[in-house]
């Protein structure tokens, strides 16, 4: 049985201490942050983290992300904490930022998909921040979706996912930024971009200068040691997404002519666009800057598969701010297809 608290309209502590209570016991909650929900249980409970495995069908070696209450409880997890930790903590915590830092023996192999480094952030969610609190653990939370789909922006989504195979699922309504957070290898000099996020990388830089970016961030990758979970297909809805990309009025001919072509296989289209207007089988507007489109990505890419369409034609937008996050993920459920019109 899944026990769903609703907490969309205030916090209430009373409710947030049975689904802690569930935390400690070793059994799944899935709760709400700034970016998307989460699937979590205790991090440093090999039994819980396992169980998160199992429930998402994720490959054992995509290691998870262990979410954390205050900076002090950094110091139960990671063995080094360098400078930039301490001042990009300072600035952007709580929030949708995520430091990779060499682990403490404490935190069970597993968590860390046999890594030797682990992946701490704090939430910008006070629903997340008191459940970790109240549970008086660091919780390991991956996104609350089945391996593979789209991350899940409103407890809609965890419902449709997990209703019946986990103890708990708290609605605190839609997430607002509606991508994950963005994570950064502080174990490299200088440290490394590893999947751009709800922070954009331009902030960052603002902060502590000049950031590597691992090639997987803007394109199909090779190299898989540093960042495990870039191998597997994610966020792909059911039906092939094509992304086009490039100069506004081509991309625009560009899919109107597809829509044509799909027809006339007898196929069922979709279509995001930012803005105008598609004569498609269904048509989404995502919104008007990276911001929008990043809160409407997800729930775009969903709302299309329950339409049952069988393409989705996807407009591209420029890759800075949180364009970056949002081309990285549609490129990632569109197994890199995409369309570059100059
Ligand atoms: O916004 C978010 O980060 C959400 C919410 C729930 O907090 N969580 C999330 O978790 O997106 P997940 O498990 O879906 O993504 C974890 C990412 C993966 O890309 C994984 O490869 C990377 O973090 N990661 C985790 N530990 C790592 C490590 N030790 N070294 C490198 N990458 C790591
Ligand atoms: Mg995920």
């Amino acid at each position: 049985m899944t026990i769903i608290i609703n907490m969309k309209e205030s916090l209430n502590l009373r409710k947030i201490r049975i689904a802690a209570r569930f935390i400690k016991e070793g059994k799944l909650v899935a709760f709400p942050t700034e970016t998307v929900y989460g699937l979590g249980g205790d991090a440093l409970n090999e039994n819980s983290v396992k169980k998160i495995f199992l429930t998402k069908g994720r490959p054992a070696d995509n290691p998870l992300i262990v979410h954390i209450a205050s900076f002090e409880q950094l110091y139960e997890l990671a063995s080094t904490i360098p400078k930039e930790a301490k001042i990009l903590a300072k600035r952007f915590w709580p929030g949708p930022l995520t430091f990779v830092l060499p682990k403490r023996d404490e935190v069970p192999s597993i968590t860390t998909g046999g890594l030797d480094t682990v992946a701490v952030r704090m939430p910008a969610n006070e629903i997340a921040l008191s459940l970790i609190k109240l549970s008086k653990k660091p919780i390991a939370a991956p996104s609350a979706n089945i391996s593979g789909k789209p991350s899940p922006t409103s407890a809609e989504h965890v419902v449709d996912d997990f209703y019946g195979k986990i103890e708990c699922i708290i609605d605190g309504g839609e997430t607002e930024i509606g991508v994950e957070s963005t994570v950064l290898d502080l174990t490299s000099k200088p440290p490394t971009l590893l999947r751009p996020g709800g922070l954009p990388l331009e902030e960052i830089e603002r902060v502590i200068g000049k950031i590597k970016i691992h090639p997987a961030v803007k394109g199909r990758i090779v190299d898989v040691a540093r960042a495990p979970g870039m191998k597997y297909r994610h966020y792909a809805p059911s039906a092939q997404v094509i992304v086009i990309e490039g100069k506004k009025d081509r991309v625009h001919e560009k899919i109107v002519e597809l829509i044509d072509k799909y027809h006339c296989e007898g196929l069922k289209v979709g279509v995001m666009a930012t803005g105008g207007f598609y004569d498609a089988d269904a048509f989404i507007d995502l919104g008007r800057n990276s911001e929008e489109v990043a809160r409407n990505l997800f729930k775009a890419l969903r709302e299309l598969d329950k339409k049952g369409v069988d393409i989705i034609l996807a407009e591209g937008i420029e890759e800075k701010g949180l364009g970056l996050a949002v081309m990285n993920r549609l490129k990632k459920a569109a197994g890199y297809r995409t369309i570059l019109l100059r």
